[in-house]
């Protein structure tokens, strides 16, 4: 095998996680979110290790579908719902749950009558402004949804919460005591929590939590790691250095010589790049672990590689293994120094790179 990226994914490290939400969240039903091929996690392999969970989530009735076709029985909800008929009768061939968030969608389900009824979620917009009745109309269409024949009786109600990442901010109490009230005059089962709300906000948990980002290991909070909530990372990117060179001083390295050589000194070449989702926003000085040990990012991220300081390495040699995020370096550090979040960094590792079941050695 040649020298080059790959992501080992760590399905014991997924187990702990799920453990660790129901922990948080003990009296709630569990919703795993694998949109997003699980965020860049790889969603059947996912799915298949968190067959506990009692229900899991995509966005698009696609990902439901490819869900399904791979075998996987659990409940699965449909977070952006269907848009045409076509649609809705996939998701009913499929068993899918849809969530409903605009009338157009309410429309669909009125024009067509359907032999078995399908499990509806009311999506309800509480703050976050993207999807969602507004609270002032979500009655009228919780009463349509509970009319429609083609409804599955006891719809359940949904919001999203937007600022759950500040554990300080208002914003979070003021969602939760918008849809309350709702959920009171109904007597709906409800969701509200993802990542943030079920590691902060107890009073969100309902009878549904639905997180993500703690899965896969990443804290969903500003400026913690995901060790900080008791959480192990899923993800280890890893590559290796292809050439060591030395330069002399006043050498410039990489495009637009983004790094000037301060003195003689040795640089590494990574093969990894952001052709394979590593960030190139990374500043000069972001980590990667050379042999278990932290050197840093010099010069500009290129599409293959990346170049890093070995003055405190000088016995690397080429073939020597890197970590680029993952067991001993978080996520949340590289996502910092390119300005982003692990989210991010965890859906943009592109197909170039291998997906191997297991831990790195
Ligand atoms: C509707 C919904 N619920 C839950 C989540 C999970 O959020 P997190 O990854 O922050 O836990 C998401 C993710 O964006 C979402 O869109």
């Amino acid at each position: 095998m040649g020298l080059g990226p790959q992501a080992f994914i760590d399905h014991s490290a997924l187990e702990h996680n799920l453990q660790r939400v129901r922990q948080a969240a003990p009296n709630s039903r569990v919703m795993v979110m694998l949109k997003a091929n699980a965020y860049g996690h790889g969603m059947v392999s996912v799915a298949n290790t968190l067959q506990d969970a009692d229900a899991m989530a995509v966005a698009r009735v696609g990902e439901g579908v490819q869900l399904r076709k791979a075998g996987i029985t659990s409940p699965i909800v449909i977070l952006e719902g269907c848009f045409d008929q076509e649609e809705l009768l996939q998701a009913v061939q499929h068993n899918l749950e849809l969530v409903v968030h605009e009338q157009g969608q309410i429309g669909i389900l009125q024009q067509h009558t359907l032999a078995n009824p399908i499990a509806c979620w009311l999506k309800v917009d509480t703050g976050m402004h993207r999807l969602g009745f507004p609270v002032s109309r979500a009655i009228d269409a919780y009463n349509a949804l509970g009319q429609c024949s083609s409804v599955a009786p006891d719809v359940r109600i949904m919001t999203h919460l937007s600022n759950a990442d500040d554990s300080n901010d208002p914003e979070t109490d003021h969602q939760l005591r918008l849809i309350k009230p709702l959920l009171e005059q109904t007597g709906a089962i409800g969701s509200i929590a993802n990542s943030g709300g079920i590691l902060n906000w107890p009073e969100s948990h309902l009878e549904w939590v639905r997180p993500g980002i703690m899965l896969y290991g990443s804290s969903p909070f500003n400026g913690r790691n995901g060790e900080d909530e008791g959480l192990r990372p899923v993800m280890t990117l890893q590559s290796n250095l292809i050439a060591v060179n030395t330069y002399s001083k006043g050498d410039g390295v990489g495009y637009g010589k983004g790094w000037i050589c301060p003195e003689e000194m040795p640089v590494g070449v990574v093969a990894i790049g952001y052709g394979d989702g590593y960030p190139r926003h990374a500043i000069p000085g972001t980590p990667v672990l050379l042999n278990g040990k932290p050197v840093p990012l010099i010069g500009r991220v290129s599409m293959d590689m990346i170049t890093v300081d070995l003055r405190t390495q000088p016995d690397a040699v080429t073939g020597d293994r890197v970590t680029l995020w993952g067991r001993g370096l978080p996520a949340e550090t590289i996502a910092k120094h390119a300005g982003t979040i692990s989210y991010e960094l965890f859906c943009g590792v592109t197909n170039r790179v291998e997906l191997i079941q297991g831990r790195p050695e």
